[in-house]
């Protein structure tokens, strides 16, 4: 009942391991997998990246802000994390790439190792540059478009809140060749310390998410869904069941969990649950005939 086909990727249950959480060695992904339908690595690069200095995080009542500069082992390293996970797991590895570091080579690497699908990341909003925010949507097309041609596996393009018209960037994304869509990356946002009366993260930006997100991801993902027919990864403010089912009926195929999943892995076991019993007492067969009913007039 709870299995989906998301651009060929079968999703049992229709959640995800969003990018960046728990996503760095291949034991820790290959755990949370039991719980999940697939998992998203953390975001890699060509080459081995720190990050930024600590402060990295903030943790606030009503979500989280993170500022970490994509740190990342780069692909030499990452390629056997992905050919240990399929190992260890049969679900399906989602290769997330950062957008602005050889993406076309980081993207074949993974593929050789095992990956599923890739998600190519262009919505970091602390990492700086245009093409992070996914703010020139001419490179980004360019991007999708030379991906797709070297790519057999599935490919996702995650988008970010902090622009003007998501749907319409989701449609160019379409259009270039994308098989999906992932949205929302954080919030961009910016905290700052009352003591040294400076911004709290040295990248000044940093990503809200977390609960507080949540209705700006619905509205992200009613949008897209409005604007095209490929498959959308609801992502952001995922705390229960409820969260998880109105991205779906907003027109998610799939729902990603991030911040919930680093307080407590067991979450993934609730929100399935009750998107079951959600389904049984509204007469659902199955979670596609849930997609999108909020756009139905
Ligand atoms: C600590 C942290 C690190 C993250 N790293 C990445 C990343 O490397 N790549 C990416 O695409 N998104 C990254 N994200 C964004 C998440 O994948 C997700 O889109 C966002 O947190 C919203 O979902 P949530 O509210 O369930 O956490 C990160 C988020 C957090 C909190």
């Amino acid at each position: 009942m709870l299995k989906v086909d998301v651009a060929g990727l079968e999703l049992s249950p229709p959640l995800v391991l969003a990018s960046g959480i728990l996503g760095v060695t291949a034991k820790i992904m290959a755990r949370v997998s039991e719980h999940l339908g697939a998992i998203t690595t953390k975001s890699v690069g060509a080459r081995r990246r720190e990050g930024y200095p600590n402060p990295v995080v903030c943790p606030l009542p009503y979500g989280l802000l993170n500022a970490m500069g994509l740190p990342n082992p780069g692909i030499d390293y990452f390629e056997e994390v992905i050919r240990e996970f399929k190992k260890l797991s049969k679900k399906p590895i989602i290769v997330s790439v950062i957008g602005s570091d050889s993406p076309e080579y980081v993207s074949s690497r993974a593929e050789e190792a095992g990956a599923d699908a890739i998600e190519l990341n262009v919505s970091c909003p602390h990492a700086g540059g245009l093409l992070e925010l996914g703010m020139d949507i001419e490179q980004v097309r360019r991007i999708v478009r030379d991906l797709k041609s070297i790519l057999s596996i599935p490919l996702f393009v995650k988008l970010s809140p902090n622009i003007q018209d998501i749907g319409k960037l989701a449609e160019t994304c379409e259009k270039a060749g994308a098989d999906g869509i992932t949205a929302i990356n954080t919030v961009r946002a910016v905290k700052i310390d009352l003591l040294s009366k400076k911004p709290l993260f040295k990248s000044i930006y940093c990503g809200l998410s977390g609960a507080a997100i949540h209705p700006i991801a619905v509205r992200c993902v009613y949008e897209i869904y409005e604007k095209v027919s490929i498959p959308i990864i609801g992502v952001g403010g995922v705390v229960n069941w409820e969260s998880a089912v109105e991205l779906i009926l907003a027109g998610a195929s799939a729902v990603g969990i991030g911040t919930a999943l680093t307080q407590d892995i067991a979450i993934a076991k609730e929100i399935a649950s009750g998107i079951l019993e959600y389904m049984r007492s509204e007469g659902f067969k199955s979670v596609s005939e849930m997609i999108g009913l909020a756009h139905k007039r």
